[in-house]
């Protein structure tokens, strides 16, 4: 029997077997070419340093895609448009699939953020965010209680691949406090203050090394915001428009007031990736915010 192939595993259901394999030889993932609306492939999204947004126009939505199965998460992304949002892949699917879909989607014209959360001594941390960069993601994230030489160390081998490869440098960004935590985990793991106060320190920490910005709730925003001023990134999770079910989520707010918040970045799942249209869910938060696509 014929070994299935492993780069055609991740073709999205819909396409030719072989489309994904021929597309990605040739630069573009779509048989019949880029998809109307969609920007030039090859991370051409990007036009500027670090990958900044620079015009109200520019993604604002960054989709989970929190799927077991990475062809239903290609599915969802072969429906959604590059100039609408951004991607983010986590650890689930990365350790289903590996890189294959990330690329795929790179190809395709996103912005990926490769939420990977690199926790471990610097030189590991560097090679696996230089393998990252080279993947040709827009965003990528460590844990800022790493500690100074590793988020220098990381930032050092993520601008040596962009500079290496002549692209945009990807967004490097730090977990602080996982937001599952509160201030008794605080006490337990041996960190004196609370949750909030270790947050910001090792946000501090964070823009202190040259990192580009930090995950964090929209909540905590406000004070991020002034602490660290208006270029550092701001990532925030645990939004939900108004009306949508909470899930499992228990601080939320809606896209809006996070963007009012000072939140640069919406990283938004099962109101988009679960709707019953998520392209119109997606298309009704950007309008929303007042965004274009
Ligand atoms: O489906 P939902 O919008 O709740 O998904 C939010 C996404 O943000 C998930 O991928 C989740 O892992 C991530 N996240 C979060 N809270 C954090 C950090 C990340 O919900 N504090």
């Amino acid at each position: 029997m014929a070994t299935p192939d492993p780069v055609d595993r991740m073709r999205p259901p819909g396409r030719p077997k072989g489309a994904y394999r021929s597309a990605k030889r040739e630069g573009t993932t779509s048989a019949a070419g880029p998809p109307q609306g969609a920007r030039p492939l090859g991370g051409a999204a990007r036009s500027d340093v670090r990958g900044e947004h620079t015009s109200p126009s520019d993604p604002r939505v960054i989709v989970a895609l929190d799927f077991a199965s990475p062809m239903r998460a290609l599915a969802l992304a072969d429906r959604l448009d590059p100039a609408a949002c951004a991607l983010k892949v986590g650890k689930e699917m990365f350790v289903v699939a590996g890189p294959e879909p990330v690329r795929w989607m790179v190809a395709r014209g996103f912005r990926v953020f490769l939420d990977l959360k690199f926790h471990d001594i610097p030189n590991t941390v560097a090679q696996a965010c230089a393998a990252a960069a080279r993947l040709g993601v827009w965003m990528l994230n460590v844990h800022a209680a790493g500690g100074t030489a590793m988020l220098s160390a990381a930032r050092t081998a993520v601008d040596a691949v962009a500079a290496e490869q002549g692209g945009p440098k990807p967004l490097l960004i730090a977990v602080t406090v996982l937001t599952s935590l509160g201030d008794a985990d605080m006490r337990d793991t041996g960190m004196e203050g609370t949750a909030a106060q270790q947050a910001l320190r090792l946000a501090r920490l964070t823009a202190g090394s040259g990192l580009d910005g930090v995950v964090c709730s929209a909540q905590e925003a406000p004070a991020l915001r002034t602490a660290l001023g208006p270029r550092f990134k701001l990532v925030t999770p645990g939004i939900r428009p108004a009306g949508s079910v909470k899930d499992d989520q228990s601080r939320i707010i809606t896209p809006q007031a996070a963007i009012a918040n000072g939140a640069d970045y919406l990283v938004i799942g099962r109101p988009i990736t679960q709707a019953q249209d998520p392209v119109g869910a997606l298309a009704d938060i950007n309008e929303s915010l007042g965004a274009v696509p």
